[in-house]
């Protein structure tokens, strides 16, 4: 098993990796977000990838998910766990928790969000009933309990086009969707990996209260507040996740 750790927004390097190496790659699909950094945590071997690049510059509807996922694969990566920042809908999501979403709804549009497109032998569905891997998202939750880290287990990922954060209207309907976190990255990487065969789970760290929840606007000062106790916490639960692996 090789773990690769995709991290996202307040997330462009993991305090306490010892890194090991760097490697660049091209792909069909042109060049990934990043370097991929070697390293380890707790003595375990992992691979990092800044999905924003290093230093953070590329917005989420600009990301080479293909090259992305492509590039971890190559390398020969079979598990992915995504870490993301979010916007919190459901009543337990408040700003800096961190949940381990279940389900997805995808707004997103636009997006290379295949490998399956050109030169095929026959059309492939792959099936997305569960878009993340069951028995990975178990295994942080394990790591969460073993820690003694506080996560929501569950809900449902509805992920938008952004940059631009939602409208109150969109945060309504999204709820009525049955979305329980809003972000802007969460697809099309799930599905690629899965098309890759990889194992794929994702940490969502809440960085503010999807818009319209509580009175007022969403600011930048509040998503980094949220987001810098959040992702400390989410560094600690990689730490324990690096500690259950064989
Ligand atoms: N919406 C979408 N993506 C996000 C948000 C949000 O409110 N906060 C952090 N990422």
């Amino acid at each position: 098993m090789t773990l690769a750790i995709i991290g996202g927004t307040g997330l462009t390097q993991i305090n306490g990796l010892t890194i090991t190496g760097q490697q660049s790659l091209e792909t069909p699909f042109g060049p990934p977000s990043a370097d991929f950094v070697f390293g380890k945590l707790h003595g375990k071997q992992l691979i990092f990838l800044a999905r924003h690049g290093n230093p953070h510059r590329i917005p989420p509807h600009k990301i080479n998910y293909r090259a992305n996922i492509w590039g971890l694969k190559q390398l020969g990566v079979t598990e992915v766990i995504a870490v993301a920042a979010v916007g919190g809908i459901g009543p337990e999501m408040a700003p800096a928790k961190i949940a381990v979403p279940t389900q997805i709804i995808d707004y997103s549009y636009g997006r290379e969000h295949t490998f399956f497109a050109d030169d095929l032998e026959h059309v492939t569905h792959i099936d997305f009933t569960e878009p993340y891997t069951p028995a990975l998202r178990q295994r942080i939750i394990q790591a969460a309990e073993n820690a003694a880290i506080e996560i929501v287990t569950r809900g449902t990922y509805g992920c938008t086009q952004g940059p631009r954060l939602e409208t109150v209207a969109e945060i309504k309907r999204m709820t009525q969707d049955g979305c329980d976190l809003v972000g802007m990255t969460g697809m099309p990487e799930a599905g690629l990996a899965r098309e890759l065969d990889m194992a794929y789970a994702n940490i969502s760290v809440v960085a503010n209260w999807g818009a319209g929840i509580v009175d007022g606007e969403i600011t930048m000062t509040e998503i980094e507040r949220n987001l810098h106790v959040g992702m400390s916490n989410a560094i600690e639960l990689l730490k324990a996740i690096s500690l259950l692996a064989d």
